[in-house]
């Protein structure tokens, strides 16, 4: 049950008709209800119960503030990945102390910004990282909460782009040398060691992967201990999978008792870093049937959302689900489902079998809710849709449309440009 549901074959989100927002904020628009936001938030994070955990949720999934602050209600801390997204969380009142920040490229600016902002760890993913990490933390005297992100090399069977513990992939340390670099960064003055980090992919839909990376992280812990370096923090990254279509990924309970099951005694404080399985299913873009073509046997149905709004299916080929936002008994035909950016790859549904539609006809992609709104670009010079949460019979626009002003905002014409030769 996603809050997304159809009374009198009109589609609702919570106690609201999705047609009554479009008509009021236009099309195309994200929209987000906050019971499901909720709900997701909290059956992840009720999953791991009476477990030393935090539940910091990943940022780059969906970065709306008011998402952001609607989980640091609950005491949920965040995943980052840049300068920007620490912005973001600290303005939604995120607790530092719950911030954990990856990623292979952290700036030293980055990183002093973080240092300064207090927040509890930094998963290093290089020997450069780590010097650099220590010699920021030193000029502006502090400590850097540390785990290094270990590369445990399992395979998540996941989606190529999306699969990342594996030893051909960038991320991470080689989990065969995190010993070695553990020693080093358990001497230098301004690190403090707490954690291991891992991250092995996204979608997962199988547990057996996890539970792999645990079994090789707990290993390591016993090493390091055995040095003398004591670990506080395991932290698992995120990756668990949603139902787009016909997936059955394991329910956050089961994935938590697996967890449970593994590391229930080890007295480490667990750290995960959700993202889709919080937020995919609990949004979608709303867009609206602006012509329909029939060509060479193929049929489309061109709308007013493209590419730039929602990435996911023009580069991962990835499927969500197309309902109409309005049911009816129209014939069913197969067709694609195409935006009007200049781009073939500029597609929501291909060759699937739907409702004939027609111009002026709102269609829900769903499953939007992870990786859509953050991912968005402005090609082809296109505003980005607005963002909507509801709450039971109300809605909150929680992001303005983009305007035109909006798209040149920074850019400047050059003096010289501007005289008429
Ligand atoms: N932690 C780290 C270090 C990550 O790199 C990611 C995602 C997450 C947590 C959250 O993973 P999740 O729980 O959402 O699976 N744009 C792609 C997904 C890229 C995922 C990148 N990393 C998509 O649309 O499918």
């Amino acid at each position: 049950m996603h809050h997304f549901h159809y009374v009198n074959n009109e589609l609702y989100c919570e106690n609201i008709p999705v047609s009554k927002v479009a008509g009021e904020v236009g099309t195309p628009f994200y929209i987000y209800p906050h019971a499901t936001l909720l709900r997701h938030f909290r059956v992840f994070d009720q999953a791991f119960s009476g477990i030393k955990h935090i539940t910091c949720f990943s940022v780059k999934s969906n970065s709306n503030l008011a998402v952001l602050r609607l989980f640091a209600r609950e005491g949920g801390g965040a995943d980052i990945v840049s300068g920007g997204e620490l912005f973001r969380t600290l303005k939604a009142g995120v607790n530092p102390k719950k911030i954990v920040y990856s990623g292979i490229g952290k700036k030293a600016e980055e990183i002093e910004y973080a240092l300064k902002s207090d927040i509890l760890m930094f998963n290093v993913e290089s020997e450069q990282e780590l010097l650099k990490l220590n010699e920021v933390a030193e000029r502006i005297g502090k400590k850097a909460g540390t785990a290094i992100r270990v590369n445990p090399d399992v395979d998540p069977k996941t989606h190529p782009y999306i699969s990342t513990g594996l030893k051909e992939n960038k991320f991470g340390i080689d989990i065969n040398d995190a010993p070695r670099i553990y020693l080093a960064a358990s001497k230098m003055k301004h690190i403090q060691v707490a954690g291991i980090s891992c991250h092995i992919g996204s979608q997962l839909t199988e547990t057996s992967p996890f539970i792999d990376a645990i079994r090789k992280l707990k290993k390591l812990v016993q090493i390091l201990k055995d040095t003398g370096v004591n670990i506080q923090y395991l932290d698992l990254g995120g990756g668990l999978g949603i139902i787009y279509d016909r997936e059955e990924p394991p329910h956050p309970k089961e994935y938590g008792s697996a967890v449970k099951d593994e590391l229930g005694l080890s007295g480490l404080t667990l750290i995960f870093e959700p993202g889709r399985v919080i937020t995919g299913n609990a949004g979608i873009l709303v867009t609206k049937v602006v012509y329909t073509k029939f060509a060479s046997q193929k049929r489309f149905f061109i709308v007013d959302s493209g590419m730039n709004d929602l990435m996911r299916p023009s580069i991962y080929n990835s499927f969500h689900a197309v309902q109409p936002v309005t049911l009816s008994n129209r014939q069913k035909v197969k067709a694609d489902i195409v935006g009007p950016i200049c781009e073939s790859g500029d597609f929501f549904a291909k060759n699937r079998e739907m409702d004939s539609f027609e111009p002026g006809d709102l269609i829900a992609i769903m499953s939007a809710g992870a990786y859509g709104f953050s991912m968005s670009s402005n090609y082809n010079s296109r505003p980005r849709p607005c963002e909507v949460m509801v709450r039971d019979d109300q809605f909150y626009i929680i992001r303005e449309r983009e305007t035109y002003e909006d798209l040149v905002r920074g850019e400047v014409i050059p003096d010289f440009l501007m005289e008429n030769e």
